[in-house]
């Protein structure tokens, strides 16, 4: 069966002592959930070990926020694919729009990014999606196929397979203002069609997170969607009882 996938992106976010009172606390209710939703926690690079090692033999996986283009070399400051599986990521989060924006990162960088995280085995979360201009213009199906198409003409047909996309309207990230949860059903029903032309068994067994202004009282609404297989959530995960409560909801709706 098909896993919910609850994901927490940490951003720039947390010290050693909110990490560790967030994962003390999710360890304490973990073993009263039912194990329907795989949980993924992706803090900042710094944490990743002191993650890891609470969370190792769980259904909790660690997931890394980003990764170089290189796998190692003269790159100061970076961190390679390579690393993070030496570490224990299992996940890697990969053109989000805060990087796209901030960091330069186009699809081209993006797609080698990819190319270097499904080589290694590891799982992209790969986010997508418009921005407010591109929504009211009625182009967010164009830009999703561009999106998906860079990757699908770098990697191959297959390269959906045991892979996570995230979709995530630009203008729902961190705003309070949520998607329409059947009008994104509707968007992931798109991509999932816009995949299978290219390869059915990657779109029959892909996870399609939602991703923007997620809370715990707007995932129900978003989890009950057939086509929302679980949510990337950011503010809303920084705080343990609501990504608790959320974690709680994806198991009852399943
Ligand atoms: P948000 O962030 O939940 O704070 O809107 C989501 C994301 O950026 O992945």
């Amino acid at each position: 069966m098909k896993k919910n996938i609850i994901a927490a992106n940490w951003k720039l976010n947390g010290s050693i002592k909110t990490i560790s009172y967030f994962l003390t606390s999710l360890k304490s209710k973990i073993s009263s959930f039912s194990k329907k939703s795989a949980i993924v926690i992706a803090p900042p690079t710094v944490f990743l070990e002191r993650v890891y090692k609470e969370i190792n033999n769980t259904n909790v996986y660690l997931g890394a926020q980003n990764i170089d283009m290189n796998l190692t070399g003269a790159f100061t400051g970076e961190n390679s694919a390579l690393m993070m599986k030496d570490v224990g990521v299992k996940y890697i989060i990969l053109g989000h729009s805060e990087r796209r924006l901030f960091h330069n990162e186009n699809n081209e960088i993006i797609s080698k990014k990819f190319c270097l995280i499904k080589n290694l085995n590891l799982i992209p979360i790969l986010c997508i999606g418009e921005t407010e201009i591109e929504k009211k213009s009625n182009k967010t199906e164009n830009i999703l196929k561009k999106q998906l198409n860079f990757i699908l003409n770098s990697f191959g047909k297959k390269a959906f397979r045991n892979t996570v996309i995230a979709y995530e309207p630009i203008w729902a990230i961190g705003t309070g203002i949520s998607a329409d949860p059947k009008s994104v059903q509707l968007i992931h029903k798109f991509i999932k069609n816009h995949i299978k032309k290219y390869d059915t068994i990657s779109a029959e067994n892909l996870i399609v997170l939602y991703g923007g202004s997620v809370n715990a009282l707007n995932a129900e609404d978003f989890l009950k969607q057939p086509d929302i297989n679980g949510l990337l959530i950011g503010s809303a995960s920084l705080k343990c009882e609501e990504f608790l409560k959320i974690i709680k909801i994806s198991d009852n709706v399943l």
